[in-house]
Order: C-alpha cells, then structure tokens, then sequence
C-alpha cells in the first residue's frame, strides 16, 4: 500500500434531504424526497400508476421531513466532524431551499443564509466544503408543471439555481460536485430525474432526453464555476459498481462489456470527454429511439464540449456479476444495480455484495479511461448497530469494511492512481436514501431516532469515531 499524499482528502459525505429536516421552514418548499414515504417500500409506492407526489400523513410516515434535525444541530455536527480531524465535508444543498418552487425569479435569502451559516462553519474549523449542486431532489413543483428532468424547460430552472448558488458561495466553495449518482438513474430515475412509472419512467427515452438535459446543465455548471472562480474544482458524480462477467463465457464477457458501458461509462464520458460515445447508438437501438429523436440543441454540443469535469467523483458500495447465460443463479440485491450473486464476496444486511478489491479496480478503470483526478466521495456499510445502555456502538464491523475499502485506495495509489480523496458515506447517521430507514446506519456518530421516529436526536460518537480520527491524524498510516 502506498502513502497517502499530503493533502489528500479524508472526510465524509451526507446529502441534504437526508439530514437536514425542517422540511417547510425559513421558506424552504417541498422537494420530490419529501414525498417519499418511510420504509423499503418507498419506490413501490412512488412508482404505483397513479402516484401524483401528494403528501398522506394519515397513511405514511415521511422521515426526511425531520432527517436528523442537522437544520438546527449543524453547529454540533461540523464541531464532531472537526473533532475527527475532517479535512473536508460533502454536503448538499437543498435546490428547494434557495427556490422552493424552482420556477421563481428571486432566491430565498433565508435558504441562502443556511448555507452561508454551514459553509462558515466548516470553514471555521478549516474543513473545506465541497457541494453538491443536485443530490436526489428537485422541486415537487417543477415536476408536477413541467413533468420533470425530461422537460428542456429544467435546464433554465436549474441554471438559476446553480448561478445563485455559486454567486453567493464562490468565494469560500472551491470544490462542487454537479449531479449525485447521475448514472443511477438508468434502474432507478425518481431521485436523480424525477420520474416515476405515472410520468414516464418506463420510457427509457425519457431517461436519457432527462440525462442529455442534466449533461448541458453540468457543462454549463462548470462553465460558470470556472468564470467566477477559476481555481474552482467541479467534477461529476457516478454511482460506480465495478462489474465483473459471472465467467470466462465470451457471451458473459460481452454481456459484462455492454453494461459496464451502459451504467458505469456512458454519463461520465459525456461529462469527462465532452462528447457522446461511440456506443451511444447502440444503447438507443436497444430501446427503440436514435439520437435524433433526442431534443438537442445545435449549442448544446459546444457547450458539452467547453464543460467538461475537473475531476470524477463516485460511490462505491459494491461490486457485481454479470451472467446471461445462466437463469438459475440468483441475483444480487443493492444500491439500484442488478446483477448475479458473486460467490466469492460476502453481503451486508441489506444483501450489498462487500468487495474492497472492486473499489481498487474502479479507481484504476476510471483513472485510466479519463486521465483526471477521481475522488471516492462515497463508501461505507450500512448496517444495523446496537448501542449500549450509553448509547455506545462497538462498530467493529464498520471499522472492519472501512479499513479494507481505505486499504484497498492505498493500492489504487500504489497502482499509480492520483485520488483526491476519501469521503466516508453518512459520517452520521442519516435516512437511507433506498429504504427510507434510520435502522440502516453508516455513521461515525450515532443519532438517537428509529424508524418510528421516536427518539432525542442525542449524537453519541461510536467506536469507528476515533478510529477514523486516528486514521486521518496519521495519515492512512494506521487502520
Ligand atoms: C447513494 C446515495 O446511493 O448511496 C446516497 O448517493 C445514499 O444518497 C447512499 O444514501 C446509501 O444508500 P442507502 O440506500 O443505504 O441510503
């Protein structure tokens, strides 16, 4: 395993709607999470034929509209991210805070004022903020008028937003990160695109018009990030499942190329590269359009072209396998990916296949295909803890996995990889964004609430607290 670098980013990752709560406050208008009920049946209800994003609180429980209270704990949570030795914090801004409608002129000052209090505070204790323009919300508004992502309109909406967002913060956020899990929404379009079976989800067209429209608002996000600041770093955000072909079967192995190149390549090579894959066409045959069924503009290829990424960040949960040739096998669960069981890898709770090799072989196959920097801005284990009568977690597990995953960096760093950093998914407990639960936690802190909801919001640090403290004093020397 090779050192660290100097200034390499350790911290940790959360996302807005999964955190903040204060879900109606200061002005902040409802976001598609906020109607995303509690429980592993949250995208069955979302995607029932008539779901039309109304809130029913006599019938469901809607735990992000108080995630863990970080609206009023923020100061207490970045104090214990400090205590850590945090060189960074990725955090989202909520799009619904700073235009609750999406379609107003004017930002909320008061949405704008939360995020000035956050960033100085992080900045306070010299933990760089690196923001997250769109992390799985938008306004329930603009998807209810204009039927979402799909819709070119959103461009217009959605680059309103980003030019208030970066005029405001610009002069203390040097690092952004344009749309979370972009490719995700290839199995899974409601967060990241806004579509649900009742406007369009089965329609994979709709998938990638929504994605043509969300590469023209990125390039453009980076376009203005550089004018404002031009030491700014902006860099796209994958959901990258390493796959494996389930056999040396040609046919597997095709199999595996093909939806390597569908999932893990085709957004980030539009965002990297700044133009469409040679492939591309045959992705569309696949599902019945071409390219010029697309809405496209002829401007909008200049512009894919001038905004390409700084750097590419990802998550990596897990791996998987990839068999066409054999029905038998049993499919995996996790992370909105697909595929077979490995048999080689063991699985988390949640049925997540564990595979700190996997996030060496991400790191090597996607530094090499783009030549930039890439950055893990998430990873971790979401499992079931079981405090003490002190609310103590002996977290032995999360240390276990993350101290393989860290290890498994050093070898990518070994193999000549330039990472930038490493930031640890839910460095406090948070709502699972897949199942809507508490009882799946990541953190390095404790929050005191359950599925119910009942609970003191109380943070407790948990073994992999200091753990991860040590971690970062010594620079990855000690895991
Ligand atoms: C990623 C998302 O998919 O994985 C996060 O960017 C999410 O928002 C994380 O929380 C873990 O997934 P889950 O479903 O366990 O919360």
């Amino acid at each position: 395993m090779k050192k660290f670098p100097k200034n390499f980013m350790w911290g940790g990752a959360t996302a807005a709607n999964q955190i903040e709560g204060a879900y109606n406050i200061d002005g902040k208008g409802l976001s598609i999470d906020d109607a995303l009920p509690g429980g592993p049946e949250r995208f069955n209800i979302v995607n029932k034929p008539d779901f039309n994003w109304q809130i029913d609180p006599d019938k469901y429980r809607y735990p992000n509209h108080e995630g863990i209270d970080f609206y009023h704990h923020y100061r207490e949570d970045i104090k214990l991210f400090a205590e850590m030795g945090f060189k960074c914090y990725r955090f989202s801004i909520a799009w619904t805070r700073i235009f609750p409608n999406g379609d107003e002129t004017t930002p909320n000052e008061k949405g704008l004022e939360f995020y000035d209090r956050v960033i100085d505070e992080c900045l306070k204790y010299h933990i760089e903020p690196v923001v997250t323009l769109f992390h799985y919300e938008m306004p329930i508004n603009l998807v209810t008028k204009y039927g979402s992502w799909k819709n070119r309109k959103f461009i217009t909406f959605a680059e309103r937003y980003v030019r208030a967002v970066i005029d405001r913060y610009s002069d203390r956020v040097k690092y952004w990160i344009t749309f979370n899990e972009i490719n995700s929404a290839l199995h899974f379009s409601v967060m990241g695109q806004g579509l649900v079976k009742s406007n369009g989800a089965d329609n994979k067209q709709n998938i990638y018009q929504s994605w043509h429209n969300q590469f023209v608002t990125s390039a453009w996000a980076v376009k203005y990030a550089h004018e404002k600041r031009p030491d700014s770093k902006v860099g796209c955000m994958i959901l990258y499942a390493t796959m494996y072909a389930y056999d040396a079967n040609p046919k597997n192995q095709l199999a595996r190329l093909k939806e390597n190149q569908e999932f893990n390549q085709y957004c980030a090579d539009v965002q990297a590269r700044g133009e469409y894959p040679a492939y591309a066409d045959s992705l569309y045959q696949k599902y019945g359009f071409k390219f010029s069924d697309l809405e496209t503009k002829p401007a909008d290829f200049e512009l894919l072209k001038e905004g390409t990424v700084d750097y590419i960040s990802f998550s990596y949960y897990m791996s998987t396998a990839i068999n066409i040739t054999d029905n038998s096998l049993p499919t995996a669960n996790g992370n909105l990916v697909g595929g077979v069981k490995n048999p080689f890898l063991k699985a988390s709770e949640w049925g997540w296949q564990i595979d700190p090799t996997g996030l060496r072989i991400a790191l090597n196959e996607l530094y090499n295909r783009y030549q930039k920097p890439v950055f893990v801005v998430e990873n971790g284990l979401g499992a079931v803890d079981h405090p003490n009568e002190d609310h103590f977690v002996q977290d032995d597990y999360r240390i276990k996995y993350l101290r393989q995953h860290i290890k498994a960096v050093g070898g990518a760093l070994a193999d000549g990889v330039d990472v930038m950093g490493y930031t640890p998914w839910g460095c406090i407990d948070l709502v699972s964004a897949s199942t809507g639960q508490m009882s799946k936690r990541y953190g390095f802190i404790y929050v005191d609430k359950d599925d119910e909801g009942n609970g003191t919001m109380r943070r407790y640090k948990k073994a992999s607290f200091d753990w991860y403290k040590n971690v970062i004093a010594t620079n990855g020397e000690e895991l």
